[in-house]
């Protein structure tokens, strides 16, 4: 029997459910899971019957901690118990129109309920019934999927996908997260109805999309979307920087595949959803900003054109627009900082500068620019390492030295007109900056003595007079 059956939390829901005479069965991503050697703390129970009334009785039997809530509307009904969630539907048999994700819903058979479900390793059941207790009920051999890594639909693909058509994402989900072969029929059924991912809300398809991006390789999952046409549908952007156009002979990189590399070089190092989202546009405006030269292609100002399209990108995609926005904008815009500060003789004041735009996210900064280092040639990428080693070690030496993360000019602009008497007006600003630029060349040090004796200096020799002094 599998190890989990032992828990005493299915012993109970199998002694009511006998009591009242209801069959019960563990089902859907709890059983997969389980198999897969991952078991979670999420279960559904299908009953062949009331899940909302067969919960509230299980819930009554819980000793102490029990807690039941019912969602009426879906019919179904959840018991928190400890660290487990545990939610009661009844068997469904549901039919859908074209024009609309809303089933018609029946009370219906286990066999029902495991036909409407999205793949045939989502739609195993264990009993829980005293006779059978533990016997699995695996009408598509699921089992066997799961053993040859395989996503399939329990019925025709076409009916499956078009019930549903948030099942086109998962099943590419699934695919990524798992690294498992979605079959040729489905992978067909998903390429011939790829629209109909218009009638999901974007978040749910964003749900879908930041798990492929949290896998352990995100391009396996962006390289189905690619293949299947969903992901002109669901992120343009991303779809734009696909191709590679040639002029005079001279081709440029395939900044899809680049930025796929990108991606999966840093989810290596970190598990960040917004560092890697950082990397899925650090290149975004490169379509945008593409010209052929003299010297070859360039991508002049994809830097910044790429952070001021952040906003759009995430309001169109349902992503936040809140903090995490704004430190995916800042890493866009400073990507390339890092790589000229490797490619020269690294100065203090550079440093300086990079540490008081990146602040605390330099670090993160630094992971996104190694891993844009996608190069084939081996010396090349061991170079460009090496050069890293030397901004990080210089990035420490000076924010050690001048603590210059998070600063703050240790004059206020309000200092500024007290001092010199002046009404708010561009000067004051035009002070500020040149104590700001003193201090990260390092002709002054950043402090406030030093600070205003600068300032001093600048209002003389802009003419300023100084009442009082
Ligand atoms: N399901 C489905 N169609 C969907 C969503 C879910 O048929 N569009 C079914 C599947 O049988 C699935 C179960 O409902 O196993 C539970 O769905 P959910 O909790 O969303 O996913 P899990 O399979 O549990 O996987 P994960 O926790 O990774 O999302």
């Amino acid at each position: 029997m599998i190890e989990f059956l032992k828990h005493p939390v299915f012993n109970i829901i199998s002694e009511i459910a006998a009591i009242e005479n209801t069959q019960v069965y563990v089902v859907g991503g709890f059983v997969r899971d389980a198999l897969l050697g991952k078991p979670s703390k999420d279960i559904d129970i299908v009953v062949i019957g009331s899940g909302i009334e067969l919960a509230e009785k299980i819930n009554k039997r819980i000793p102490g901690q029990g807690r039941l809530s019912v969602f009426k509307n879906f019919g179904t009904a959840m018991i928190k118990y400890n660290d487990w969630e545990i939610e009661f539907v009844g068997a469904r048999k549901e039919s859908y129109r074209l024009d609309s994700r809303k089933p018609i819903v029946e009370n219906g058979t286990l066999q029902d309920d495991q036909n409407r479900r999205d793949f045939t390793i989502n739609a195993m059941a264990i009993s829980l019934n005293p006779k059978t207790y533990g016997q699995f009920v695996d009408p598509f051999n699921g089992i066997d999927d799961l053993k040859n890594k395989i996503i399939r639909t329990p019925v025709d693909p076409i009916i499956t996908f078009s019930d549903d058509p948030l099942r086109m994402m998962r099943a590419i989900r699934f695919a990524s997260q798992l690294h498992f072969t979605i079959v040729p029929e489905a992978l067909d059924a998903i390429k011939n109805q790829c629209d109909r991912i218009n009638i999901v809300s974007g978040e749910r398809i964003m749900d879908e999309l930041n798990k492929i991006i949290l896998g352990s390789i995100p391009s396996f999952g962006f390289k189905l979307l690619d293949q299947t046409g969903l992901l002109p549908i669901i992120f343009p952007e991303m779809a734009k920087l696909k191709g590679i156009e040639k002029i005079e002979g001279k081709g440029h990189k395939d900044n899809f595949y680049h930025t796929l590399k990108v991606l999966d070089n840093i989810s290596i190092n970190t598990n960040d959803l917004w560092l890697r989202w950082a990397a899925i546009l650090h290149d975004i405006a490169k379509p945008e900003t593409k010209r052929y030269t003299e010297s070859g292609w360039t991508f002049h100002g994809h830097d910044a054109l790429g952070a001021k399209m952040v906003p759009e990108i995430f309001r169109k995609m349902k992503l936040p627009l809140n903090q995490k926005m704004k430190f995916v904008q800042k890493m866009v815009l400073l990507h390339l900082r890092p790589i000229a500060l490797a490619k020269e003789v690294v100065t203090d004041s550079a440093v300086r500068r990079l540490l008081a735009e990146a602040e605390n996210d330099v670090d993160d900064l630094m992971v996104l620019c190694e891993a844009d280092i996608t190069s084939k040639d081996d010396g090349k990428v061991k170079k460009y390492m090496a050069n890293f080693k030397l901004v990080r070690q210089k990035l420490k030496e000076v924010e050690e030295k001048d603590a210059i993360r998070n600063f703050q000019p240790p004059i206020s602009g309000e200092l500024i007109i007290e001092t010199f008497k002046l009404k708010p007006s561009k000067v004051v600003g035009e002070i500020k900056q040149s104590i700001k630029d003193a201090i990260l060349d390092g002709k002054i040090r950043n402090n406030y003595e030093e600070a205003f004796q600068f300032m001093l200096q600048e209002g003389k020799r802009l003419g300023l007079s100084l009442p009082g002094i």
